[in-house]
């Protein structure tokens, strides 16, 4: 089932999300509702507050960029109750963008290591480090489960031309070819 996914001005979105249990009610559909939602939309992420769920899940699949690269094949997992417990390396810049915000990219600066722990899908645990795109896609998401956007790591000019457009954002002026819930909608 496709879900409608909650924009910026929402305020789950600023939550900090929480742990789930093994026995968190219909997870198995969840999980799959938020695949569907995320093809749908043409993501390649979303994180559980995006669908208006304050909790610690989020969905990645990075095959659709396997296509030109084949190193992302397959790459498709759950996060569940995820720590990011390290983050090393260099600053890497590169442009994002986040279905809660649609039509806005910018250059977000990352450190380009993360060591993760969390739980898969069968809750079975696991302890991995991600660099380069990998860790990227991972901390926007994880991002999400902490109250955070990526438009929050822009700072000065750019983040004054950003925020006409979060501002029109919050008054339901956004167009997207997949199905939102803005903070005001538009009728
Ligand atoms: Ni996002």
């Amino acid at each position: 089932m496709i879900l409608p996914i909650y924009l910026y001005g929402q305020p789950v979105l600023r939550e900090v999300a929480k742990d789930i249990s093994a026995d968190y009610p219909n997870l198995k559909e969840l999980i799959t509702n938020m695949f569907e939602t995320m093809y749908n939309a043409d993501g390649i992420g979303l994180a559980a507050p995006q669908i208006g769920l304050a909790i610690r899940l989020f969905v990645i699949d990075l095959e659709p960029l396997a296509e030109d690269n084949p190193k992302y094949t397959g790459f498709k997992k759950v996060f569940i109750n995820p720590q990011i417990v390290e983050e090393t390396g260099e600053l890497v810049k590169m442009e994002e963008g986040c279905l809660s915000i649609p039509g806005i990219n910018e250059i977000v600066e990352r450190q380009e290591q993360i060591r993760i722990q969390y739980f898969d899908e069968n809750f079975v645990s696991h302890d991995e480090v991600y660099n380069d795109f990998f860790a990227r896609c991972i901390q926007h998401e994880y991002d999400h489960i902490e109250g955070k956007l990526f438009v929050d790591h822009i700072s000065g000019i750019r983040k004054q031309l950003v925020k006409g457009k979060l501002n029109n954002m919050i008054k339901g002026k956004t167009n997207c070819h997949y199905k939102v819930k803005p903070v005001q909608s538009k009728n």
